[in-house]
């Protein structure tokens, strides 16, 4: 198939950029490179460095059959400080995307939504019918676009799937988490191990959970990919889905301190600091739905390989010692 990658130089797209190649699709990444980078893009497809906002001539050009689309700011906090770049790209710039992608009749998309759009839970594990109650505008801004997806299938008969990620982690096809500003707690403990920075901070450990730290749900990037070549062709037109995307398991952030201890070997010092505003205690997918409907099966769930495949790119001759 000939598909379009919006946002495919940043970590999840240029993996799910790679899987589409190496199941022989022909692949144009279109990326502005604000926070992607053009060296993450795979050999064999051709990049655009172009915005959402001003992506009609490239669709025009390309004629794409499916869109995936990746593009946008992802930083929780800083959609709280700076709402406005949350909503000019990743609304206003999803609605220019859909426009192009109706001017040519191309109405086939996979989208990256966010286990964010649910907000705080009212139990776990989350099923998609949970009420969607974004407690930050990177959420809402995702949800926003959820919406628009249901409204384009109902008017427009796209076939749209929105897929929602919990934590996204590991590394995939030589390709990892790179991002210039790092909030994510696995990243963050493997520049610990190599060295970057002194100490990891663990936010908050008076939360009500076993241990008194945060539970997440960390999903391999190549079994995420897997569910996306899933997800292409499966909605009809005029269907939108909607898929949580997690392994079904809670993993505590001592847990991921302890798994990135065994696998670097490093003492990975940590310091206790406060809550971070806006986290929930758990957040843990129920992805039965995807499960049932396209047969998808995370094979990649434990813990200590997930952060083994990231530390592998950090540190190459570690994957040689393990
Ligand atoms: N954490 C720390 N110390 C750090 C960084 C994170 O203790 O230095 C903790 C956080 O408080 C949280 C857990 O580690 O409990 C995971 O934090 P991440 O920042 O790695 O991920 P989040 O769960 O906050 O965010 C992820 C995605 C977001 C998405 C959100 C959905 O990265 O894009 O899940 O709720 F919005």
């Amino acid at each position: 198939m000939r598909v379009l990658v919006a946002g495919g130089a940043g970590y999840i797209g240029s993996v799910v950029t790679a899987a589409l190649l190496a199941a022989g699709h022909d692949v144009t990444v279109l990326d502005d490179l604000s926070t992607g980078h053009a060296d993450a893009v795979p050999a064999g497809a051709t990049l655009a460095r172009v915005a959402l906002h001003d992506s009609a001539p490239v669709l025009a050009e390309v004629r794409p059959e499916a869109v995936l689309h990746f593009a946008a700011r992802s930083l929780v906090g800083v959609s709280q400080q700076r709402p406005h770049e949350y909503w000019d790209t990743n609304v206003g710039g999803s609605l220019a995307l859909l426009e192009a992608m109706r001017a040519v009749g191309c109405r086939r998309i996979v989208f990256s939504s966010t286990a964010a759009t649910y907000g705080e839970p009212e139990s776990v594990p989350i099923r998609e019918e949970a009420p969607t109650r974004p407690t930050n505008t990177y959420g809402a801004s995702k949800l926003a676009v959820d919406h628009m997806l249901t409204s384009y299938a109902v008017a427009h008969g796209f076939a749209a799937v929105s897929l929602r990620y919990f934590n996204v982690a590991g590394a995939a096809f030589g390709l990892g988490e790179r991002h210039a500003t790092e909030t994510h707690l696995i990243p963050l403990a493997l520049q610990v191990a190599a060295g970057e920075r002194e100490s990891l901070t663990v936010f908050g450990r008076d939360y009500p959970t076993p241990d008194g730290t945060c539970i997440r749900d960390y999903v391999h990037v190549q079994d995420l990919a897997d569910a996306h070549l899933l997800a292409l062709p499966a909605p009809a037109e005029g269907e939108h889905r909607i898929y949580n995307l997690g392994n079904g398991t809670g993993f505590s952030v001592q847990e991921v301190v302890d798994a990135a201890r065994e696998v670097t070997g490093h003492a990975l010092p940590t310091v206790d600091g406060g809550r971070r505003a806006g986290d929930p205690a758990q957040l843990v997918a129920s992805s039965a739905r995807i499960r049932s409907d396209l047969g998808w099966m995370p094979r990649h769930t434990d813990l200590v390989g997930i952060v083994r495949d990231a530390w592998a790119l950090v540190d190459p001759a570690a994957a040689h010692r393990s």
